[in-house]
């Protein structure tokens, strides 16, 4: 099983990319920068990685992205990340960024932009893997900062497929960005968001109605909300669920604990999904093995994941036909 997991056409649907930044990168650009950082070696920011919760992992994640400084920077980052989904046999990736954390820092909209997309176009033409940029708002802070955010994205309407809403759940609910993602589908962009991870379900209802989500990321909480549960089986709204992550930051006590097998089983649209994979110790191979072993899942239920995640992506009808054919295919002739 391990060898149909690992060859298993993927679709990553959920990914932060400087949630991709590996010690050794962090460790490499800190020195290339001259940012000093509270760590002597690569080993050392590995050990410093046990969270207790999101927050707890957010502090962290925030003063890693600090190493961040030049376009070459965010060029390396995302091309290191698109060798991981060439190991992993990930076909396309749909992937969030947050300009915030580095235009608070000084550095321009412009540089993060050019250096993630060139990454991208070189890896669609060198390694075959299709993607697309979702831009992230930072939920912790004020509406009017995602609002300017959004207007420094609209030169760049073409590169960025869909806005999406992350950092701290509590205490920041989806009605916070209700006006944000009105002038963002306006714009013309499609819309996500986080919810309902550390947040109640009520935020699942909230980010669908109120800011006219396409996919909610995590939404593993909706298990407290039955008629929610059976609402998004009706209108099969797709799931990017994080397993690694989630164990992690502490969501479920063990994988054996984890509700997405469930979900699956009851017909809901789940995806899986890395999340922040330097950070939680896997890549998709990882994380598919992981639920795997935890939750006995069939060659066929692994293989409904990955369509799953084809038929939640942001691409053209015709290439979503193409790869669920190619992933049937790989499943009935292992
Ligand atoms: N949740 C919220 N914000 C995030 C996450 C997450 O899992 N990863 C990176 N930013
Ligand atoms: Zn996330």
């Amino acid at each position: 099983m391990d060898r149909f997991i690992e060859q298993l056409p993927k679709v990553e649907l959920h990914l932060h990319i400087e949630g991709t930044l590996e010690p050794e990168l962090m460790f490499k650009l800190a020195k290339r920068n001259n940012v000093s950082i509270p760590f002597d070696s690569p080993e050392q920011i590995r050990q410093a990685y046990q969270f207790e919760n999101l927050q707890s992992f957010l502090d962290i994640y925030y003063q890693g992205a600090e190493v961040l400084i030049e376009e070459q920077d965010f060029y390396d980052l995302t091309w290191e990340y698109l060798l991981r989904c060439q190991q992993d046999n990930v076909i396309h990736t749909e992937i969030f960024f947050d300009p915030q954390t580095h235009t608070d820092r000084g550095i321009a909209f412009e540089t993060v932009i050019n250096g993630i997309t060139s990454a991208l176009k070189q890896g669609e033409k060198e390694l075959g893997i299709s993607s697309q940029l979702i831009l992230c708002f930072l939920r912790h802070l004020e509406e009017s900062a995602a609002l300017e955010t959004l207007e420094q994205a609209l030169p760049y309407k073409d590169k960025i497929i869909a806005v999406g809403l992350d950092s701290s759940e509590q205490g920041h609910p989806p009605e916070k960005f209700a006006r944000v993602f009105e002038k963002a589908l306006d714009e013309g962009f499609l819309t996500v968001a986080h919810a309902g991870e550390e947040g109640p379900a009520q935020n699942i209802r909230d980010a669908l109605e109120l800011l006219q989500v396409s996919r909610i990321d995590h939404g593993v909480r909706c298990s407290e909300d039955p008629l929610l549960v059976e609402r998004l089986i009706q209108e099969q709204t797709p799931l990017t669920v994080c397993p690694l992550s989630n164990i992690k930051l502490r969501v479920f006590d063990t994988m054996a604990d984890h509700n997405i097998a469930e979900l699956l089983r009851r017909g809901l649209a789940v995806t899986i999904n890395s999340d922040d994979p330097a950070y939680f110790g896997g890549y998709m191979t990882d994380n598919f093995q992981a639920v795997h072993q935890a939750l006995s899942l069939t060659k066929q239920e692994l293989a409904q994941l990955s369509v799953n995640a084809v038929n939640a992506s942001f691409i053209s009808p015709q290439a979503k036909e193409d790869m669920v054919s190619k992933i049937w295919h790989y499943q009935d002739n292992y």
